[in-house]
């Protein structure tokens, strides 16, 4: 009889003890030790020069094409730094108008986060910024203007920032750096953005894809080479489902995090924003080709011909690559509450005709120098709390939601739990589609939230989140 009371007692007690800690909690401890470790600094600083202004470069199919560009080149420079880096940026704008410079994905100080009218005020031409911050996060992050995007990037400017993890995997690295472009009858840009066209489906697609500023390239590997590919897709609009079913290719890191375990990359698929890092193996016998095609829409576009080489070094075809991520499971988020919904859709009116919005608010940048009214945060976080967020796309069109200074992770869609392997800080949302994210916010600061086709964005699609 004893017995059997302190048994009672035991599993009383335990259960007791199980039920304290409501399920957010625990769902944030999960992931907390992982986003609030901070690397050891190197002490070393990375100095960079960067540019922007109107140039010419033989672009496309070797053409002259008059493009804006970071330092006269198109991608951009790409910054690359060790983590526990600090970077500093030295930026001078020499655009006809102004700019900023934002860091894509990677978690830096809210005043650093070249934002006008949020964190800074827009850089007027002639004028100079200097951006700085601790390289915190290893990955392939990116770095863009924060003011008219649809010309702004639409013209050429973008780069890649990338931050080499400590101990680097012993293989070569290659970066594809994905854009489409719309030229006018003359082949040059077309100047007309944000057009009604745009705005009524998924922003500026234009017919020429370019991997590198290059049509099609060819790139040649050893035969049998593993490389490490980095993916960016830096287009106005346009998705892309690169197609590497014919090769031994394996996704170890999206959006810059390394994933939980190397994923498969078939469907990959990149919204304007988004990064993959993937593990590939070329082809393997000399003299091979494998065409590397786009099949987001009906008709395929060849982005790239992997050209196999002659024989690799044995240890160019070594072992998997392996990085080291940590990526929470997150069981039972599908249970807990919706904490903040975000409806998307758009209606007639504001500066384009049509203004796209975030539950009914348009917000734009004001890029008059200086900021005359600076933005309020209609939401607001908090710091350490595990949270679910909800977008409902009440509209025919996409909407690639990213959010700044803050790792997500996608839970669920239309209502059915979804467990992706991987953080992200951009998630394309369908036409009508719900999407569920979650996240833990750590950096404190005011955020923006906002579509990632640059069209969507300068016609409203933009919001404010504060970490408090
Ligand atoms: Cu790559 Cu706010 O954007
Ligand atoms: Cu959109």
């Amino acid at each position: 009889y004893e017995m059997r009371n302190i048994r009672l007692l035991v599993i009383c007690v335990v259960a007791l003890a199980s039920c304290t800690k409501s399920t957010p909690q625990r769902l944030a401890e999960e992931a907390l030790p992982f986003l609030e470790t901070r690397p050891a600094a190197t002490g070393r600083v990375v100095e960079v020069h960067l540019v922007a202004s109107p140039t010419s470069l033989e672009l496309i199919d070797g053409r002259k094409l008059d493009v804006w560009a970071y330092n006269e080149q198109v991608p951009g420079p790409t910054i690359r730094a060790r983590q526990g880096d600090t970077i500093r940026v030295h930026f001078r704008n020499e655009l006809p108008q102004p700019t900023t410079v934002h860091w894509h994905g990677i978690r830096l100080p809210n005043e650093m986060d070249g934002v006008p009218g949020v964190t800074q005020p827009p850089i007027a031409p002639g004028e100079s910024f200097v951006y700085e911050f601790l390289a915190r996060d290893p990955g392939t992050f990116w770095y863009h203007p924060h003011v008219r995007g649809s010309e702004q990037l639409g013209r050429g400017l973008y780069g890649l920032l990338i931050i080499e993890e400590a101990e680097l995997p012993p293989v070569r690295e290659i970066v594809w750096v994905l854009d489409d472009w719309r030229l006018d009858e003359s082949g040059q840009i077309d100047s007309r953005f944000v057009t009604r066209g745009d705005l009524a489906h998924d922003g500026r697609w234009g017919r020429v894809i370019t991997v590198n500023g290059v049509e099609a390239p060819k790139i040649e590997l050893g035969a049998g080479e593993r490389v490490r590919l980095r993916i960016l897709n830096a287009a106005n609009g346009r998705v892309f489902r690169p197609d590497f079913s014919r090769l031994d290719a394996k996704v170890i890191a999206f959006d810059g995090l390394a994933t939980a375990r190397p994923l498969s990359a078939e469907g990959l698929e990149l919204a304007p924003g988004n990064r993959v890092d993937l593990d590939l193996v070329a082809p393997a016998k000399p003299g091979e080709q494998v065409l590397i095609f786009d099949r987001f829409t009906r008709m395929p576009n060849l982005l790239a011909i992997l050209q196999a080489g002659d024989a690799a070094p044995d240890a160019a075809v070594a072992a998997p690559i392996e990085l080291d991520g940590f990526v929470p499971t997150w069981r039972g988020a599908e249970r807990e509450g919706v904490g903040l919904e975000f409806r998307l859709n758009a209606a007639r009116g504001g500066p384009y005709g049509i203004a796209w919005m975030i539950n009914e608010q348009a917000m734009f940048h004001d890029t008059e120098s200086p900021v005359s009214e600076w933005h309020e945060p209609p939401y607001a976080l908090e710091a350490g709390k595990w949270i679910k967020l909800r977008f409902t796309n009440e509209s025919p069109r996409l909407h690639p939601m990213h959010l700044h200074g803050q790792f997500f992770k996608v839970v669920a869609r239309n209502g059915h739990p979804v467990d992706e392997a991987h953080w992200r800080d951009t998630v394309l949302v369908r036409p009508r589609e719900t999407v569920d994210i979650a996240l833990v916010p750590t950096e404190l600061g005011n955020w923006m939230l906002h579509c990632h086709i640059m069209e969507h964005q300068d016609a409203g699609m933009m919001t404010l989140v504060a970490v408090r």
